[in-house]
């Protein structure tokens, strides 16, 4: 296993810090429902939430992941599902990162189910290469290339979650 740097802390940092001044720019006065996608998005969630200048709200979800494997099974299931009202809501689902966009897309139709007045996506990341579905992203922090990444919340097998930088992780140097 061999882990290289591909966004530094201080990067981090200072990228969350802008996207929690363009929501706080963008919303209206009134509460924000913050909806973080369990467990790999709670890092991202803690640091967003903290440079948003509104009355937030916190929950989780969380949704079947690939386990131990590094490809999407296709297959979503909710494990957690969260337990607030989101009818007339401004919801924001927090995530790590956007791969096939299999999990983003089955949730916010779930979500846009429950009558919010309002659903966007805020994700960490994202790799447009690797699309199956469309999703439609209000917020990303930074694009990046068709790698496997693990830090500030993203895991390998579990593993990983806690690096303070992301990381891409090749398993086989
Ligand atoms: P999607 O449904 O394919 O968009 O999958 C999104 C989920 O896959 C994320 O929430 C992550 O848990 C996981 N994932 C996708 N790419 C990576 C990666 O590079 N590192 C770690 N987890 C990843
Ligand atoms: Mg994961």
């Amino acid at each position: 296993m061999s882990l290289t740097t591909l966004i530094s802390e201080e990067q981090l940092q200072n990228r969350v810090r802008e996207i929690g001044a363009q929501i706080t720019a963008d919303y209206p006065d009134g509460t924000l429902y913050l909806i973080g996608i369990l467990k790999g998005a709670c890092f991202f969630l803690a640091d967003l939430a903290r440079n948003i200048e509104r009355d937030a709200f916190i929950d989780f979800m969380a949704i079947s992941s690939y386990g131990a494997e590094k490809t999407s099974s296709g297959e979503v299931r909710i494990i957690k599902d969260i337990d607030i009202s989101l009818e007339g809501a401004d919801v924001l689902i927090v995530e790590d990162i956007i791969d096939s966009g299999v999990t983003l897309n089955y949730l916010t139709n779930l979500l846009q189910a429950r009558k919010p007045r309002s659903v966007r996506i805020a994700a960490l990341l994202d790799k447009p290469e690797r699309r199956k579905r469309h999703v439609d992203v209000a917020y990303v922090g930074f694009r990046i290339p068709d790698e496997f990444v693990v830090g500030y919340g993203l895991d390998y097998a579990e593993r990983y979650r806690n690096l303070k930088e992301v990381c891409i992780l090749d398993p086989d140097a």
